[in-house]
Order: structure tokens, then sequence, then C-alpha cells
């Protein structure tokens, strides 16, 4: 085990943004041991990982983030030497029909493992536990303006909100017991391996089979999109540069209004399926609005360019590209993790608790 010189416990990398960053560490870091712990929800798939499944310096273990016992003993098995903790609830749809799973993993899940890190980290080795959050902790913007590390919080779903409360949670850790933490808050990412429920993923795979595609309310909210390769980028340069005890908003000032997204989208697959142009915006249907809608979220990325000398490496218009391209030719992956009853997987976990 000593043989690594970092055995990184990364929570939740059978996820989508997880996926990505447990292959970059597991390729760019040989000398690190990667720990991929994750419970593996109806949103964890180790399908996702099966490129790197049998590097010499990954392992997976299946484990519940809000497992006192599993977490200490994972902690001991490995020697863990730092954290990246992505694990969590993360769909906010889902945070509206029950919010009690987004507090069991996402606040009990990270004070479990903060705990674990204080009462394991007594030695004088310098480690990390670093938070991965999300610019809906900040609120919801107007037409002006962008969120930057001071805004002040103000989350407005029950997911914000949980995330928000497992921000304050890390936070606390660095002040009262010096943990030594890092946090980002991250725009809304899109990419490959993302779960065929969140806006983008939807409405490629509801074009391919030719299903309507559902915009809530007028369509003109506003989101920030960042490709998740880049997020894992950012993920790496914050663990390994990033200041002790800050935290750092990450993101790449593309903002689209959903409904134009939608249409540039359904464009794209037209001609990337041999469709006559205009034939998959014919299947866009507005429905009823998410309740409590977040208006816009745009994030300002300075500090983390400014002091770490991060960008974005691709435009969206080629990161779109090359994400239809991906679930264009992985139809296998969509039916693999579609195939179990993942519409009703959160209310039989609350019900079985
Ligand atoms: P995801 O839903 O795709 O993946 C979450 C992963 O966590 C899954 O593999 C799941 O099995 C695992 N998990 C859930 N509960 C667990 C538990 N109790 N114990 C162990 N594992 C558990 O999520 P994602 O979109 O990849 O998001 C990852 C992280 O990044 C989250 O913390 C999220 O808040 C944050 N984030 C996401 C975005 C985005 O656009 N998706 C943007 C900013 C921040
Ligand atoms: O901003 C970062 C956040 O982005 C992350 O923290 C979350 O984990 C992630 O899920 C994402 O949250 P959003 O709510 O912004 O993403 P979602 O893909 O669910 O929705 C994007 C926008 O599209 C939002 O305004 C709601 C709208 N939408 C979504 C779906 C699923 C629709 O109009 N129709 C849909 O069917």
């Amino acid at each position: 085990m000593e043989k690594y010189t970092k055995r990184i416990m990364i929570t939740g990398g059978a996820g989508f943004i997880g996926s990505h960053v447990v292959r970059r560490f597991v390729t760019h870091y040989p000398a690190y041991l990667l720990i991929n712990v994750d419970k593996l929800t109806y949103a964890g798939n180790l399908e996702n990982l099966i490129d790197i499944e049998n590097n010499p310096n990954y392992v997976f273990e299946k484990a519940d983030v809000v497992d006192k016992k599993a977490m200490d003993e994972l902690f001991l098995k490995y020697k863990i030497t730092d954290v990246i903790h992505l694990a969590a609830e993360s769909h906010v749809d889902r945070s509206i029909e029950g919010p009690m799973e987004f507090v069991f993993t996402n606040v009990v899940g990270t004070v479990t493992l903060l705990e674990t890190a204080r009462k394991h980290w007594v030695d004088k080795e310098p480690h990390v536990f670093y938070h991965v959050s999300t610019d809906e902790v900040f609120g919801s913007l107007e037409e002006e303006g962008f969120f930057t590390e001071q805004t002040p919080y103000d989350p407005r779903s029950p997911y914000s909100a949980s995330k928000a409360s497992s921000d304050h949670f890390v936070r606390a850790y660095f002040h009262t017991y010096q943990l030594p933490i890092k946090l980002s808050n991250c725009s809304n990412n899109y990419g490959s391996h993302h779960f065929p429920e969140k806006l983008i993923p939807l409405m490629i795979t509801n074009i391919l089979n030719e299903k309507p595609l559902p915009i809530y309310g007028n369509g003109l909210n506003i989101r920030d999109w960042l490709w998740v390769e880049d997020h894992a980028s950012a993920i790496d340069v914050i663990f390994h540069n990033g200041k002790v005890g800050e935290s750092y908003n990450v993101g790449g000032l593309n903002e689209w209004t959903n409904i134009s997204l939608v249409h540039y989208l359904c464009q794209l697959m037209d001609e990337k399926l041999g469709r006559p142009a205009g034939s998959s915006a014919k299947l866009i249907t507005y429905i009823a609005d998410r309740a409590g809608h977040d208006q816009r979220y745009a994030i300002d990325a300075h500090k983390l360019d400014e002091e770490l000398a991060w960008k974005p490496s691709i435009t969206f218009e080629e990161g779109l590209s090359k994400t239809i391209d991906w679930y264009l030719d992985n139809t296998e992956w969509i039916k693999k993790v579609t195939s179990g009853d993942y519409q009703n997987y959160y209310t039989k976990q609350y019900h079985n608790r």
C-alpha cells in the first residue's frame, strides 16, 4: 500500500462527474492509488469505468458514505491520505419529490466523511479533503451579474439546501479543527456518461427515440454549461495547487436559455441522424414549470484562472458535438443504465430506511 505516494478515496466515482475524475487521476497519476467508493444508486454505474477497471492503481469499493463503520474500515484498509468527495444525490427534480435522501447522503454523508478524516488524520503527513459542490448554493440571478466566491449563500431547492449545508460543514471543520479542506462550486456540466434524466442527455435520448422533449415553463431559464472533462481538469488543478481552506468557482462563461439550447441540439441531431431539418424541433413540448425554478446561474471563474491558470479546453460547440457522438455510439449504455426502475428509485430507498 505504501508504495503509492497518495491513496485517494474518490466518493461517487461511478457517477457522471466522478467517473471522469477517477479516469483522469488513474491515467495521469500512476503513483497514486485511487479508491472509488460508491453506493451504486440508480445514478452510479460501473459501466462508466469499464476502460480503466483493470488498471493496477484503481480499486472499487461498494459502500454508503453515511455508513460510519464502512468509512472507518476503508480509511484503515487503504491508509487513506486524501479524499475527493463527489458522492451525492444530484437531481433537483428528485429533491423536490422527496428531500430526505438528499439530507442523508449530502449532509449526513459529508459529515460522516469529515468525522472519519478528522479521526484518522492525526499524523504530520499533508492531507486534502476536497469537497465538490455546485453553483446552486448561491441561489438565482436576474439578467445581470455573476456568482463569485464572495456571493452569499441563498439555496432555494432541497438539493441546493443540502449542498449548501454540506459546504458549511466542510468550512466549519477547517475553522474548528484545522482539517485541510478545499472546495469548489461548479456550473452545469455536460458530456459523456451523463445520466439521461438531466436536460442534455434526456433531450439527446428522446430525440433519438422520437419522444417528446419536455421544456419546463417558458424555457427562458438560463444555465451556464461546462464540459465535464474540463471540470475534471479543474478538480485536478485545485486538488494539487489550490490553497487549503479556500474555495474556487468553476465555469466556462457559456450561458444558454434552455429553449435555445434544445433548438441547437435538435439542429445538430437532425444533421447527424440525416433527418430533414426541423424534424426534431417538432418534438418540443412545453410542460408545467419546476417548483421554485431558479431563473439564471452564471459563474465568474476569474480566481481559478488568475491563481491557478485554469481555462476550459474546448468550446461548447465542440463539446456538444462530441457529447452527441458519444451517445449515438453508446446506445447500449443508455439501455443498460435506464433498464432498472430508476424513476422510482428514490421513493423505494426512502421507504426502505
Ligand atoms: P451523479 O448523480 O451522476 O453521481 C453521483 C454518484 O454518487 C453516483 O455514482 C451514486 O451512486 C453515488 N452515491 C449517491 N449516494 C451515495 C452514497 N450515500 N454513498 C456513496 N455513493 C453514493 O452526480 P454528478 O452529476 O456526477 O455530481 C457529482 C458531484 O458533483 C455532486 O456532489 C454534485 O453535487 C456536484 N456537481 C454536479 C454538477 C452537475 O452539473 N452534474 C455541477 C456542479 C457540482
Ligand atoms: O448548476 C449545477 C447543477 O446543475 C448541479 O449541481 C446539479 O447536480 C445538476 O443536476 C444541474 O442542475 P439543474 O437543475 O440546472 O440541471 P437539469 O439538467 O435538471 O436542468 C437544466 C435546466 O433545464 C433547468 O432550468 C431545468 C430545465 N429542464 C430540465 C429537465 C430535466 C427542462 O426544461 N426539462 C427537463 O426535462
